[in-house]
């Protein structure tokens, strides 16, 4: 069955072309003199695209930068610190596929907390199911499940300072945790609980539904997870979620030649870059706007609600319990 919004990759960067021309009314409102000096930011998926354009823009503002990917380290690290001249940008490789080195990342960066921003932005269109070494699927994985288990250990470990898990103090700026989700995730069906977290075969078209499928399932557990750091509307850790847009990355490095051919055309013709789609991610995770009120979404400078689904409480409650139920074990 299909749970996607889109049936194939083309629909999905011609839609994303489409988004373009939407009006984006707070483009202005990030401004060269945001600074991050003493703030402490992770990124994950920093060694290209979205990912290293925000660590580089972190960085250039003062913030300490930690990065982790799979490729790329230490060069991308060494890169940013040698543009910016910050020496404070450090980077661990690991691949968030497997379950037991997302446990190592939570291990790193423990020893170099507390973390003031954590920005989840890793993602994957894989253009067939991969099994990981816990028998699940890797994008799946990657764009959803790593992310439930990552943030889960920083709060019970205190390295995002919080009161609601650890009970440890909070921290004056509070933490601010961003999930790089992507707006395909509009129109995607209601979780499969039948299917949850089964590794079932897919080719082309059905990544591009999955990835649009996945990114509702992160959704919903961002705003779960927003409304559980905010006991009895006391904000402790604010979540929210971001769309970059269009933007011309290495996310179809994947495809099969041809239809890659085709969709880097599109991409380079009409995507954005990576250094002006990083932008409303810089604002949405440094900036004052956005430490008010928890659980909001942007869709590049765009303040908007998400596919109402995602604000389910009796499905993020069910999400929530069988993500615990998949990881169990897993350390
Ligand atoms: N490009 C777009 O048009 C677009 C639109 C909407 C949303 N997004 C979202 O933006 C985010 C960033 O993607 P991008 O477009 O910048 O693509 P990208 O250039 O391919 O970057 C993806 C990053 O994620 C990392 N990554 C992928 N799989 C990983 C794994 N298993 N373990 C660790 N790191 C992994 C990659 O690093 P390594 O390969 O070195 O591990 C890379 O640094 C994603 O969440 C994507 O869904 C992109």
């Amino acid at each position: 069955m299909s749970h996607g919004r889109f049936d194939n990759p083309l629909q999905a960067a011609l839609a994303g072309v489409n988004d373009l021309y939407r009006s984006q009314p707070l483009a202005a409102k990030l401004t060269d003199d945001l600074r991050l000096d003493g703030r402490t930011v992770f990124i994950t998926g920093a060694s290209s695209g979205l990912g290293f354009a925000a660590a580089m823009d972190f960085a250039a503002r003062g913030a300490r930068v930690l990065m982790v990917a799979r490729s790329g380290v230490p060069e991308r690290a060494a890169a940013i610190r040698d543009a910016t001249g910050n020496g404070d940008v450090e980077m661990m490789q690991a691949d968030l596929s497997d379950l037991e080195q997302v446990h190592r990342v939570a291990d790193w960066l423990t020893d170099r907390g507390p973390l003031d921003v954590v920005v989840e932005n890793a993602g994957m269109a894989s253009p067939r199911a991969t099994p990981t070494p816990q028998g699940l699927e890797a994008m799946f994985v990657t764009n959803y499940l790593s992310k439930f288990v990552l943030i889960d250990r920083l709060l019970s470990d205190g390295t995002i300072p919080n009161s609601v898990v650890h009970g440890g103090p909070t921290s004056a700026p509070k933490p601010r945790i961003v999930v790089v989700s992507s707006d395909s995730h509009q129109g995607a069906s209601a979780i499969d609980w039948d299917e949850f977290g089964v590794l079932k075969p897919f080719g082309v078209n059905g990544a591009i539904n999955n990835y649009s499928y996945f990114k509702l399932i992160l959704n919903t557990w961002a705003v779960e997870l927003s409304r559980r750091l905010a006991p009895d509307d006391r904000v402790d850790v604010f979540v929210h979620v971001m769309c970059p847009g269009p933007v011309n990355t290495n996310i179809i490095r994947e495809a099969p030649w041809m239809l890659r051919g085709m969709l880097k055309a599109i991409f380079t013709v009409f995507f954005r870059s990576p250094i002006v789609a990083a932008r409303p991610l810089v604002y949405i995770a440094g900036h004052d706007d956005f430490a008010h009120e928890t659980g909001r979404y942007l869709h590049m400078f765009r303040p908007k609600r998400m596919d109402p689904k995602c604000y389910d409480r009796t499905e993020g409650q069910r999400l929530w319990k069988r993500s615990q139920a998949l990881v169990a074990g897993v350390r």
